[in-house]
């Protein structure tokens, strides 16, 4: 079989699916993206990504003229045309912080009803240890009338929203959790183009070895849920750093920088804030922690890496209380409501509990961000009184007693920051995420506040 007499079917098209989709049909392949969402389908197959995401867009355009990826509302359709379906369905959080697995489950039930030849399921939506396991008993369960061979793979993503393409077409590692040789052996197929693309930039011939991690399906599964709560802990591990840097003088910014450069320590994810958010970390560290507790295992690290996380917010009120005394009419200008830099997606975004607490304490809010103020709209509705959505950073600080910058957008290092102090009420500035350079704001005349660093 040449790429061209390969069918992959994608489906569930959100922050996963699409970027997936789109980079396999970069690499070559003919993919079927499929979503039971008429809307999301009608607007991506208008070439609309129903939301922002660096890149995606353009590719989007692109594989709907070259034909090689087509959107369908009907799922059942594309699990029977494709020889390869990657499961990248949402598996959202239950009230007791584990994994709603119910789309996952629906998907095993199509594609044992839809089974007309061998078919590679691989799981990609980040799921508990042995979720694979389940969705083979399921499709051997379900399957009716029929002996065709299937293979469950799991092939977890590392992609990051806001530089989601650009993670696809350079991954750290390619990991094939995998019971057998054809299955395994289909996946490289489908990531070769991808691993001599490495290769040909890198200029040394890529074994497998070298960025293909081949295990079994609990096993990459495991590792999936292991690496975001790593990175959970590290961010929670510099925040608590932070505060006793801001109780003792020293500057957070440089410790970070100095256990950066140890290499078992590495440099990434110390950046000291408002905390983590999104749909990922901390969605993940919580069934992390919940699979952990059922199987009897000591979770208290994990445990502390949540609290720290979620006393992040009462830190940085207890920062505004101590910078305007009483919040209570006084106008909070907030820059940046995505839960980070580069997306639209504010889903356990920070910056929402704090706009909510602050309204709560009676301030006025006055919002910007460059994308996500569509999205932040629908958690926090505008009130004409006391929460107002701006065009522009100027417009947000327009009267304010105070700014808060909740999200690093690099937009905002442009500023003209003398015109943003002198459309202030007060200037003063608390910068959530570290972001300026507080020798810069200070010369421009505000009083400036930020984390971890004197
Ligand atoms: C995360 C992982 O980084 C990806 O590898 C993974 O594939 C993805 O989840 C997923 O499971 O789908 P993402 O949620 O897009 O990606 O965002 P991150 O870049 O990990 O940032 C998460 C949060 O941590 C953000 O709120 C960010 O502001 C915060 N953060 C990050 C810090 O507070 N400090 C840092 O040093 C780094």
């Amino acid at each position: 079989m040449d790429n061209a007499e390969l069918t992959i079917a994608v489906v569930g098209l959100g922050h996963v699916g699409m970027p997936t989709a789109l980079g396999l049909a970069e690499l070559g392949w003919r993919v079927l993206g499929a979503d039971d969402d008429a809307d999301k389908v009608r607007r991506i197959a208008a070439g609309e990504l129903p939301f922002y995401e660096p890149g995606v867009e353009a590719l989007l355009g692109r594989h709907l003229d070259s034909s090689r990826f087509r959107a369908t509302t009907d799922v059942p359709a594309a699990v029977e045309a494709a020889d390869v379906i990657f499961v990248c369905v949402g598996t959202p959080q239950r009230d007791d912080g584990s994994a709603d697995l119910s789309q996952v489950e629906s998907v095993a039930r199509i594609i044992a009803q839809r089974l007309n030849g061998y078919k590679l399921v691989v799981e990609k939506s980040t799921s508990p240890v042995r979720t694979a396991a389940q969705i083979k008993r399921t499709i051997l369960r379900h399957r009716t009338g029929t002996n065709h061979e299937f293979d469950i793979a799991v092939n977890p993503e590392f992609l990051r929203e806001g530089s989601a393409m650009r993670d696809f077409f350079n991954p750290d590692r390619v990991v094939l959790g995998v019971e057998s040789e054809r299955s395994r052996d289909l996946l490289l197929r489908i990531y070769r183009p991808l691993l001599q693309r490495l290769a040909e930039t890198s200029g040394t011939p890529l074994g497998v070895d070298d960025r293909v991690v081949v295990t079994d399906p609990a096993t990459a599964e495991l590792m999936k849920h292991a690496a975001n709560a790593f990175l959970a802990m590290k961010i929670s591990f510099i925040n608590m750093v932070a505060d006793l840097c801001e109780a003792t003088g020293a500057d957070v910014t440089q410790v970070a920088r100095g256990l950066g450069q140890d290499p078992r320590i590495g440099g990434a994810f110390l950046r000291a804030g408002a905390g983590f958010g999104g749909y990922c970390l901390p969605k993940d560290l919580r069934a992390f922690i919940q699979i952990g507790a059922q199987q009897g295992v000591d979770v208290s690290l994990l445990r502390a890496v949540e609290q720290i996380n979620e006393a992040r917010v009462d830190r940085l009120l207890h920062k505004i209380r101590q910078v305007v005394w009483i919040p209570r009419g006084k106008t909070v200008g907030i820059l940046g409501v995505a839960f980070k830099p580069m997306t639209d997606d504010v889903r356990e975004a920070p910056s929402l509990k704090i706009i909510k607490r602050l309204r709560s304490e009676g301030a006025k809010v006055r919002v910007h961000d460059p994308q996500a103020v569509d999205n932040a709209r629908r958690v926090v509705p505008e009130d004409p009184d006391g929460l107002v959505f701006c065009a522009s950073p100027y417009d947000a600080a327009a009267g304010a007693h105070l700014m808060v910058v909740l999200t690093e957008w690099k937009e905002y290092l442009e500023l003209d920051l003398p015109r943003l102090r002198e459309l202030m009420e007060v200037p003063l500035l608390i910068d959530g995420r570290n972001l300026f350079d507080p020798a810069v704001v200070r010369a421009a005349g505000f009083e400036y506040y930020s984390i971890g660093r004197p």
